[in-house]
């Protein structure tokens, strides 16, 4: 199929705020001159937001990653998931035309398709909701026929199931996905032949359609916010606290809901029970509630706090720059550091914040290598050290007010509880 850029271009593109720390997050991922390796999700962080690929948003994501146009549009181009014009503003349905599903009834849906949506694949529908293509076979062949809509797939269609969804789809419902006959997963048609035992007391969904109904962003447009940005494979590794506490709240109330049973939720009930057991996010107050406090705003805040304190503080601070490494600079750096939490807003007290130990600079001139607390790139690190934090002793030290606190003046909230930075500093401080 020719893959190119639509005929018309909107003029501009820019990531919503949120989008955009979650770029940045991704690109400090990776080691300074391999930026380019964020590709992928910076384009797929557009198409999430946008629900396509326009030729600026093509161009911005080179230049966040400092790669000529012609690389990132070779990526744009080559793989069939990014879309390359607009797309239906509901869902866009890219139906399987390879082997299985053809000879199981695809040409059916690709009919329906051009009955209920557009005569032609990449149409937009008179109504502006859907669009679709025919795609090559997308993984799912024993589940026959099958389509993605959005991101998530719908297999084991007869094409009155399919005009079904699309119909839910239209009134602003999200069918759950996953096999559409009763089929649990992609065992025979005729039932289990083996580990039958294993169907009682099993998940209501299998584990991909329990995730996508966990998420929730099968046809969602991502504004940055609302998607908990989980990494449960993290979650095995060696420095983990395996504790309770230790595991993030969204985390837990998914694994919590995946533990359902086939009794309580059926894979044919309605929406409603089922986006009861996804965790849920206010996308109008959740960013609201989360305001970020910028970084620089925070250090001025305090450099004015402390400079109109009496002399005592005053003379703590003078302490201070020595970086000496001495507990009275800890002690003092301390203060300034209430001094910070002093100047917060009553809201953020209220949080239950409080001000982690300070330092103006390194202990002895050495720094630790933060960037070996897994999830803290380069960048992150200089915010971290800006904000007065040098040693994996420190980071150890956090509870949770102090976390709350940290997080509060990062760009991209979340990450320290998620990736547990406490967890990892203490095994690193050992180390050292
Ligand atoms: Fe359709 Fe493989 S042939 S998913």
């Amino acid at each position: 199929m020719l893959r190119r850029l639509h005929h018309e271009q909107p003029e501009t593109f820019a990531y919503l705020p949120a989008n955009h720390a979650w770029a940045e997050a991704q690109i400090a991922k990776y080691p300074e001159n391999r930026q380019a390796s964020a590709v992928i999700p910076l384009l797929w962080r557009a198409q999430e937001q946008e629900g396509w690929l326009s030729r600026p948003a093509i161009e911005h994501v080179a230049a966040m990653l400092g790669m000529a146009n012609i690389r990132v549009l070779e990526v744009a181009t080559f793989y069939f998931m990014f879309q390359l014009q607009p797309v239906g503003s509901v869902a866009h349905v890219q139906v399987c035309g390879t082997l299985s599903c053809m000879i199981c009834g695809a040409e059916d849906l690709v009919a329906k398709c051009k009955e209920m949506i557009a005569q032609n694949p990449h149409e937009v529908s008179a109504d502006g909701k859907f669009s679709w293509e025919e795609v090559e076979c997308l993984g799912a062949c024993t589940n026959a026929p099958m389509v993605q809509i959005g991101k998530d797939y719908y297999e084991d269609l007869t094409s009155e199931r399919f005009v079904e969804i699309l119909g839910e789809l239209a009134a602003g419902r999200v069918p759950v996905p996953g096999p559409q006959n009763g089929r649990y997963a992609a065992e025979p048609l005729s039932g289990l032949t083996a580990l039958q035992d294993h169907a009682d007391g099993r998940p209501a969904l299998n584990a991909s359609a329990a995730l996508a109904v966990r998420i929730g962003d099968t046809v969602k447009r991502i504004d940055g916010t609302e998607v908990p940005l989980l990494a449960p494979w993290r979650d095995r590794g060696a420095h983990r606290d395996r504790t309770a506490s230790a595991v993030p709240q969204a985390f837990a109330s998914a694994e919590a809901g995946a533990t359902q049973t086939r009794e309580t939720v059926k894979p044919e009930a309605d929406m409603a029970k089922a986006e009861a057991a996804a965790p849920k996010v206010d996308v109008e107050t959740a960013p609201a509630k989360a305001k970020p406090v910028a970084v620089a705003e925070v250090k001025s805040s305090a450099d004015a706090t402390v400079q109109t304190k009496t002399s005592d503080v005053a003379a703590t601070k003078d302490n201070a720059s020595d970086a000496g490494g001495s507990k009275s600079q800890s002690a003092s750096l301390s203060q300034q550091g209430k001094a910070v939490q002093d100047s917060l807003p009553d809201s953020a007290a209220a949080e239950g914040h409080v001000a982690p130990e300070l330092l103006k600079a390194a202990r002895g001139g050495a720094a630790d290598d933060l960037k070996r607390i897994s999830g803290v790139g380069p960048k992150l690190e200089d915010v971290l050290n800006e904000m007065g934090f040098w040693h994996f002793s420190q980071v150890a030290e956090w509870g949770a007010g102090e976390i709350a606190w940290v997080d509060s003046r990062l760009k991209f909230k979340g990450r320290i509880v998620r990736d547990d930075w406490v967890a990892q500093a203490k095994v690193l401080a050992a180390e050292v």
